[in-house]
């Protein structure tokens, strides 16, 4: 699969699953924006990319739990123009059980997962329009499907971008746009490692292949959905899991 010439911009990309995305993409020829609630942070990923792959890579600091994300996004429509692929990667969990669960658990969880990628989205799906090309592709998770104790705002945000999948890529198809979705289920990352071992254990007997994904094999689906292989299929989702759901 070859990306040169296209431009990317991968959400939450300083590490875990959307740093490896962004890795894949740049690997393979692509211009990639690297983001992060940190600038330096961004701006370092984005400079090994360079110095690893010789391609062009923006770092810039994009913090979605803020009430206007605008200046940032006209940062990266400044760096790239219109993107060819966005991938809403961004996500944080706040686990606690329903009934403990404060409205700040419940807000940022929401805004960060689920508000962040509508405005973002619907930010450079205007100009992707004006193109007349784009591939959307949203990180859900396994738990937007299964559900779980102690992640109801997770379970919520993640479902929700089901339904935003679905619906955007209806209205956006007769642009020449493909909107989808990758749902993981437990890939080893920051967000999983936090995890106590005895969780981790009742995880890995719930996994037929009896181990974890790696952030490379969602990053596989991610590259298939946005290459050229992909151009019939919008409003899907694929299911990264180990045979888990
Ligand atoms: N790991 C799994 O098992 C798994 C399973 C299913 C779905 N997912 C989903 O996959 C995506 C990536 O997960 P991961 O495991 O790679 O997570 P991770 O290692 O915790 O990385 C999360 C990324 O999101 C960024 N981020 C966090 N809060 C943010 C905010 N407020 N605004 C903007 N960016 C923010 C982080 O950047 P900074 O910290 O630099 O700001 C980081 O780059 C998430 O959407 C997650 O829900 C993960």
């Amino acid at each position: 699969m070859d990306f040169t010439g296209k431009k990317v911009i991968v959400t939450g990309s300083t590490r875990g699953i959307g740093k490896t995305i962004a890795v894949e993409f740049a690997k393979r020829g692509a211009t990639v924006v690297i983001t992060g609630r940190n600038k330096n942070t961004a701006e370092i990923v984005a400079q090994n990319i360079r110095n690893e792959f010789n391609v062009n890579a923006y770092g810039v600091e994009l913090d979605f739990s803020k009430d206007d994300i605008t200046p940032a996004l006209k940062e990266i429509e400044e760096k790239i123009d219109t993107p060819d692929i966005l991938v809403n990667n961004a996500g944080l969990t706040k686990d606690t059980l329903f009934i403990r669960m404060k409205d700040e658990d419940w807000n940022t969880v929401l805004q960060v997962n689920l508000t962040g990628t509508f405005k973002i989205t619907q930010y450079f799906a205007k100009k992707m329009i004006k193109k007349k090309y784009g591939k959307i592709i949203n990180i859900s998770s396994i738990i937007g499907f299964i559900g779980n104790v102690g992640q109801v705002n997770y379970a919520t945000s993640k479902a929700g971008l089901i339904g935003f999948t679905k619906s955007l890529a209806k209205e956006l198809a007769p642009r020449n746009i493909n909107v989808n979705a990758v749902a993981p289920g437990f890939i080893e990352t920051d967000m999983t490692n936090e995890l106590p071992a005895d969780i981790k254990e009742k995880y890995l007997e719930q996994i037929p292949m009896k181990k974890f994904g790696k952030p490379e094999d969602v990053a596989n689906a991610v590259l298939f959905l946005a290459s050229d292989l992909a151009n019939y299929i919008t409003g899907e989702t694929i299911h990264i899991n180990g045979g888990m759901y």
